[in-house]
C-alpha cells in the first residue's frame, strides 16, 4: 500500500505503485492515463537527453521511470476489474497493437486508437527522416451495454501544442492541460470519478478539477507526486475563487 494518501477537495492522491493500489479501489467511472511508453521510445528519448532545440521548444529531458512493457498485462487486468466506463491510455503508434492485444482478451471492448497531433513536436534533429508528429491514445469500453460518449460523430483527432502557455514544465512527458480537458469533455460527465493510475505531475487531475470531476491519482515517484498535489490544489483553489466571485 502507498506510504502517503492526500485528500485535496474531491481528489484522492496516492503515492505508490498502481498495481498495489488499484485492487484496493472499489470502482471508478473511467480510467484515463498516460502510462510510461514502450521501451523503444524510452531508448530514443534518452538518447536525445540534453540536446538543445532551436525552435524554442522545451529542452529535451531523459525519462526517469521504467517503460510499460513488463507491467502492461497486469495493469490491464487490474484496470478492467475496477473500471466501469472508458479505459483510455496514451501510447506510441507502435504501442497501439500491444495495448489492443492485452485489452482484447479482457472484459473490456477495444474501440479505437485516437490521435493527438502535436504541431510543435521535437524535430528530427539528425535530419535522417521524418520526425514523430503525433501520439495515440487507445480507448476501450469497460461499461455495461453500448459505449457512450458526449461527442456524437466527432473524429478521434485532437490537436494541441506541447509547448503551450500553460505548460508546467517539470515532468518530461507532461500532457497539455487543454488536451486532457477536451478528452474529459468528450468521454466523461460532471460529477463522475476519473482515475489516473500513472498521474505524473497531475495534468489529468488539474483538468478534472476544472471540469468538476472527482479524481483519484496514483504516482510512484515522490518528486512528481508532490508536484501533482500542488498543481491539483491550485486548480481547485482557482475554481473555488471563480465560484465565490460568481455567487
Ligand atoms: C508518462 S508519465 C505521466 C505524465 C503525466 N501525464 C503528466 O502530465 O505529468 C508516467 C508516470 O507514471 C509513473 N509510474 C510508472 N510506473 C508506475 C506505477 N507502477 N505506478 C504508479 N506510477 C507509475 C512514472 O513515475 C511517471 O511519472
Amino acid at each position: 500500500m502507498g506510504a502517503r494518501v492526500e485528500h485535496i477537495g474531491n481528489a484522492t492522491l496516492y503515492l505508490g505503485d498502481c498495481r498495489e493500489i488499484l485492487p484496493t479501489l472499489v470502482a471508478v467511472d473511467h480510467i484515463i492515463c498516460d502510462p510510461p511508453y514502450e521501451a523503444s521510445l524510452h531508448a530514443a528519448k534518452n538518447s536525445l537527453k540534453g540536446r538543445i532545440r532551436r525552435d524554442r521548444g522545451a529542452a529535451l529531458k531523459g525519462l526517469d521511470f521504467a517503460p510499460i512493457d513488463d507491467i502492461r498485462e497486469d495493469f490491464v487486468r487490474l484496470a478492467s476489474d475496477v473500471c466501469n466506463g472508458w479505459f483510455i491510455v496514451f501510447c506510441t503508434p507502435e504501442g497501439v497493437a500491444k495495448w489492443a492485444d492485452c485489452i482484447n482478451p479482457s472484459s473490456m471492448k477495444y474501440k479505437r486508437a485516437c490521435v493527438w497531433v502535436k504541431p510543435d513536436s521535437t524535430p528530427q534533429l539528425n535530419g535522417q527522416g521524418p520526425a514523430q508528429g503525433a501520439e495515440n491514445f487507445v480507448c476501450a469500453w469497460a461499461g455495461q451495454g453500448y459505449a457512450r460518449w458526449n461527442a456524437g460523430g466527432k473524429r478521434g483527432v485532437y490537436t494541441h501544442l506541447v509547448n503551450n502557455p500553460e505548460r508546467h514544465g517539470e515532468h518530461p512527458t507532461e500532457k497539455p492541460r487543454r488536451l486532457m480537458s477536451e478528452i474529459l469533455a468528450d468521454f466523461t460527465s460532471a460529477g463522475e470519478l476519473i482515475c489516473d493510475p500513472f498521474m505524473g505531475s497531475g495534468t489529468t487531475g488539474v483538468a478534472a478539477a476544472m471540469a468538476h470531476r472527482q479524481f483519484i491519482g496514483i504516482e510512484k515517484a515522490a518528486r512528481y507526486f508532490d508536484i501533482a498535489c500542488r498543481r491539483i490544489e491550485d486548480a481547485q483553489r482557482q475554481g473555488n475563487l471563480f465560484a465565490d466571485a460568481a455567487a
